[in-house]
This record gives C-alpha cells, sequence and structure tokens, in this order.
C-alpha cells in the first residue's frame, strides 16, 4: 500500500541525486586532467589517446562509489580523490582494451569512437599499459592521500587483486571463453562479479579502507553492499544492450547477442534479469543498515543506479 509513496520518495531521490552525480563529475574530470600527462609531452600521441579515453566522458560511477563510501566511514572527499582517480584510470584502461577487436570490436564508447578508432590499435594497447601503472602510482605516491604507507600498500594489494585473474582480467578471460556456449547461470553469476563486481566492490572497499579503525560490522555491511551493487550493475549492462537506445547509452546496442554473449538476459531472459536487479537493489539497501543516516548519499546512489538509462 506504502508502495506509490515509497516510489515518489525515490523519485525525488533519483532526480536531486542527479545533481551531486554531475558535481563529482566536474571534480573527477579536473582531479584526472591534472594527473594525466601532458599531451605536448613526448611521446605525444600516446598522452593525447590517453587524455582522449579519460577525459570529457563516461558516468564516474565508481569514484561516486568512492565518494559516497568516505561520506558514510566519515571522510571528506579530498582524502580519497586519489583512491577515485586509480579506479577510473584502471576502469578506462579495461574498457580502451574492452573494446579491441580482438576483444568486442566496438567503435562507439561514451558516445565517440573507441580509443583504437580515433588512433589505432597499438596505441589503444598502449594507452591501457599506460593508465594502469599510473593507477597504482597514484596509490603509492599522490600527495593528496593522506593514507599511511600501511594503507596505501593495502590499497596496492586490493586494487591488483580487483583488476587481476580472480577480478576483471580473469572475467573478460572467461567473457571471451565462453562466447557462443550455453551456461548456468551461477557461470554467468561468477563472470559478471569479476569482470566488472571486483572493481566495483574495490572502489567502495577501498574508500573504506582509507578509515582504517572502521568497526567490522560496518565494513562486512559495505562488502554486501558492494557485492550486490558490482552483479546489479553488470545485469543492467547487459539488458541495457537490449533494452537500452544507443545514443542514451553512448554505445552500440544489440552487440551481446551478436557476438551470442551469454548474458543475464540471454540466460534467464529480460523479465527474471530485472527482478535480479530489484532484489540485488533490496539486499544492498539492506545491508546498509548499520550505518543509520550515515549512508544515505550510498542509499541514494544506490536508488540512482536501479532507474539508470545509461
Ligand atoms: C561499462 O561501465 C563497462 C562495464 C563494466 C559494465 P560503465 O557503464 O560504468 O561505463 P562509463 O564509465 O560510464 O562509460
Ligand atoms: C565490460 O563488459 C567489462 C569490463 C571489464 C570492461 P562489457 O563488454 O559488457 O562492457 P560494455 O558493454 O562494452 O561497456
Ligand atoms: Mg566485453
Ligand atoms: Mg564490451
Ligand atoms: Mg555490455
Amino acid at each position: 500500500m506504502n508502495e506509490p509513496a515509497d516510489r515518489r520518495i525515490r523519485q525525488d531521490d533519483i532526480e536531486d541525486f542527479g545533481a551531486q552525480l554531475e558535481s563529482w563529475r566536474l571534480r573527477m574530470e579536473g582531479a584526472l586532467a591534472a594527473r594525466l600527462p601532458e599531451a605536448h609531452v613526448v611521446p605525444g600521441r600516446l598522452h593525447e589517446a590517453m587524455r582522449y579515453s579519460v577525459l570529457g566522458g563516461g558516468k564516474r560511477i565508481r569514484p561516486a562509489l568512492v565518494f559516497a563510501t568516505a561520506r558514510a566511514v566519515g571522510l571528506c572527499e579530498d582524502e580519497v580523490l586519489a583512491v577515485a582517480c586509480a579506479i577510473e584510470l584502471v576502469h578506462v584502461y579495461s574498457l580502451v582494451h574492452d573494446d579491441l577487436p580482438a576483444m568486442d570490436n566496438d567503435d562507439l564508447r561514451r558516445g565517440r569512437p573507441t580509443c583504437h578508432r580515433a588512433y589505432d590499435e597499438a596505441t589503444a594497447l598502449l594507452v591501457g599499459d599506460a593508465l594502469q601503472p599510473l593507477a597504482f602510482e597514484l596509490l603509492a605516491c599522490d600527495p593528496q592521500l593522506s593514507a599511511s604507507a600501511a594503507v596505501r600498500l593495502r590499497l596496492i594489494d586490493m586494487l591488483a587483486q580487483a583488476i587481476g585473474t580472480l577480478g576483471m582480467a580473469g572475467g573478460q578471460a572467461i567473457d571471451l571463453a565462453v562466447q557462443g556456449l550455453r551456461l548456468e547461470i551461477g557461470q554467468v553469476e561468477d563472470m559478471h562479479a569479476r569482470k566488472t563486481g571486483a572493481v566495483i566492490r574495490a572502489s567502495v572497499l577501498m574508500a573504506a579502507e582509507c578509515s582504517p579503525a572502521l568497526d567490522p560490522n560496518l565494513y562486512n555491511g559495505l562488502s554486501r553492499f558492494a557485492n550486490a551493487v558490482g552483479l546489479a550493475f553488470q545485469i543492467q549492462d547487459d539488458l541495457l544492450d537490449v533494452t537500452g537506445d544507443a545514443s542514451t547509452l553512448g554505445k552500440a546496442t544489440g552487440a551481446d547477442s551478436e557476438r551470442e554473449k551469454p548474458t543475464y538476459p540471454a540466460v534467464i531472459g529480460i523479465s527474471a534479469s530485472q527482478q535480479r536487479v530489484r532484489l540485488l537493489h533490496n539486499q544492498a539497501i539492506q545491508a546498509l543498515a548499520p550505518f543509520g543516516q550515515r549512508a544515505e548519499t550510498l542509499r541514494s546512489l544506490a536508488h540512482w543506479l536501479l532507474s539508470r538509462q545509461y
């Protein structure tokens, strides 16, 4: 009976949250621009391609998760800005390589030609090669990160785990290996948890790690939140490939079925996938209960993600 009222509140939340996301997006644009090599410095073409790929687009959801988690654990945005930059850099590296002809062979990303289309394949490989170490350099040395040496080491380890074979790179390998195959939904879930979930999880837990005295109960709540949001994010990405609009998304639709990818909707259908996203959303919100009001921004971000169209 209360559902329509809940929905109205949620809609207001979502609209307000758009302004918050936009302000974080602008903040990230400046922070990333300042940390990327200048295009006039040799090798200029590589530096230009790095800036082309990182700047001027993207939802910056992973940085938003870093900032919202920081708020929940009592840190300010400045304290985690370098962490947000590091995670966005590895995310962009993963997109640039994901789009290559040897992987998904896509021409459009963030509403513009993909890196290998705007430059060339060798440059796109090198953009990924260079963005990855830059991310770790920020975690090791960024002067704006006030973390101790021990915390920096832990952050480096967390990001390394998230993008290695147990995380993004492993998930991408599975994604390529299973094209054209029939999978059980549990296998799709494992692939999604690795290729996308791991970096989303790292976005939340690396921000939490910057508050080393955090109560283990709260850390566990964040861990459960991050797992749910990470899986839901890739299920929605799969759904948007079927139901979304290419000009809104800034990337091609229908590409997954063209490549016979065993996505969530391909394996269990659109409506069961949508239901799974709603269930994961509820789990994510429940996991934040121990935070009370302090997790309000994280909740708003989860609501925004639930209704995203791009
Ligand atoms: C796309 O990520 C790739 C996935 C891991 C699903 P996003 O949807 O966050 O892409 P951008 O950063 O907004 O372009
Ligand atoms: C990509 O998944 C996951 C990454 C690690 C980059 P997708 O291949 O579905 O992402 P899009 O749809 O191209 O953005
Ligand atoms: Mg892919
Ligand atoms: Mg792709
Ligand atoms: Mg996709």
